[in-house]
């Protein structure tokens, strides 16, 4: 299989230069300017690449490759191009543009595939603007209702609705969800986001399973008052009580003495956030996943029995809230078994590989046959500028991607 990488590679650059950062920080985030102009950017690349480009209710948009006017079930990849606030240029793009090459590659072979091929580009595969995650998949699978998507409203209080309008997408949002049967398989390449490939030495990794995410907040209410005038025993400090609940989600992490389990509190709001004042209010905001569902609704809990004792213990008032819960993704069989033909064909080596990340797929695998390649990278960094992938590798997975995009297509 030939792909352009000359080709890829200059359009990864210039949809890095989409951005509200400035490089090689990448921010790009839903629905903003800037993600309309590289949204419009994209969809002119695809109808270059003779591809016919539809956009849903939410943004979502999909290029088709019809050939011969191929009907049925279509062959579908594809991943995200929004960017949370200063990140790399690699996350979710090279599975977008990725995704584009493989076409174009195949279409450019002279194959002829019986079925449609398609790329899908969602919409806010990043939690930044309305605080979860995979919001377009989420539609796309029927996971997220229309009745729940407009409850969303970002920090200004603009609603996902309004905004969506405003952004040109506009339509019901039950509109969304695909028909039974739309993909009769789905492949994302992505970055891996870990060491493991680059440690390993194994140039691409076959995803088997996607973790469980859940996310908490916790709020914590205390006694606020002068830093000065009340007096260490009389007080109530809600950060304080929060320092010790961070610390309890660390531990009882570590407790499950299972490398897969990870909990993070990525989000500490302190009122009123003064040097000489105690604070009177603090908000957290938790991730914990896990691959194992059990395990992870476990420490949940045990979490929130933390952050209880805590205010029992300090006599404040501490409220715990669930805001998302989603089951692990198992890969199909059949489409690694695919990969895997498809790795030895392109002389590419593979191993089998958990993704820790959650993804659009974790969505649409709850409504189509679904399996991940991952793309080795730098250091396992990602989230951040000096995320780095090279081209060797990115070419490698997209080789084999429109290998197996052929194979399952014929
Ligand atoms: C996706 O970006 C994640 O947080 O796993
Ligand atoms: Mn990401
Ligand atoms: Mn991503």
């Amino acid at each position: 299989m030939e792909i352009n990488s000359g080709r890829l590679e200059s359009e990864l650059a210039q949809l890095a230069t989409f951005s509200d950062a400035p490089a090689p920080a990448v921010t790009r985030i839903v629905f903003s300017e800037t993600d309309l102009r590289a949204r419009a950017w994209l969809k002119e690349r695809c109808q270059a690449a003779g591809l016919q480009v539809r956009e849903d209710a939410v943004g979502n948009t999909f290029a088709r490759w019809s050939c011969n006017h191929a009907e049925g079930p279509a062959i579908g990849t594809g991943s995200h191009i929004d960017a949370i606030p200063n990140a790399g240029r690699y996350d979710g793009t090279v599975g977008v543009l990725g995704g584009l090459e493989a076409i174009r590659a195949l279409r450019e072979s002279g194959f002829t595939p019986k079925r449609p091929i398609e790329l899908l580009v969602f919409t806010s595969e990043e939690p930044t603007r309305f605080g979860i995650g995979c919001l377009g998949s989420r539609l796309l699978s029927g996971v997220l209702n229309e009745d729940k998507a407009a409850k969303l409203y970002d920090s200004t209080a603009a609603s996902l609705d309004e905004l969506r309008q405003a952004a040109g997408f506009g339509g019901s949002l039950s509109s969304v969800r695909l028909p039974t049967g739309h993909y009769a398989a789905f492949v994302e390449l992505h970055i891996e986001q870990g060491p493991l490939l680059e440690q390993e030495g194994v140039e691409l990794g076959l995803v088997t399973g996607i973790a469980a995410p859940a996310s908490m907040r916790i709020d914590v209410r205390g006694e606020g008052g002068h830093a000065g005038g009340v007096l260490m025993p009389n007080r109530r400090d809600a950060l304080a009580a929060a320092a010790e609940i961070i610390l309890s989600v660390e531990n009882l992490a570590l407790a499950t003495g299972a490398i897969d389990t990870v909990a993070t509190t990525g989000i500490c709001d302190v009122f009123p956030g003064a040097i000489n004042s105690i604070p009177s209010h603090v908000s957290l905001g938790l991730d914990v996943r896990d691959t194992d569902l059990s395990r992870r609704n476990a420490l949940v809990y045990a979490i929130k029995e933390a952050a209880d004792a805590v205010a029992f213990k300090r006599r404040l008032s501490i409220k715990t809230e669930l805001l998302n819960a989603d089951d692990p993704a198992r890969c199909d069989s059949k489409i690694l078994d695919i990969l895997r033909q498809s790795c030895t064909e392109e002389k590419v080596t593979c191993m089998d590989i958990i993704s820790r990340a959650y993804h659009d797929s974790l969505f649409i695998s709850r409504i189509a046959p679904t399996a991940m390649l991952f793309i080795p990278c730098r250091g396992g960094i990602s989230h951040r500028p000096d995320e780095f992938a090279s081209m060797t590798d990115i070419a490698n997975g997209v080789r084999v991607l429109a290998c197996a995009l052929g194979k399952l297509a014929q």
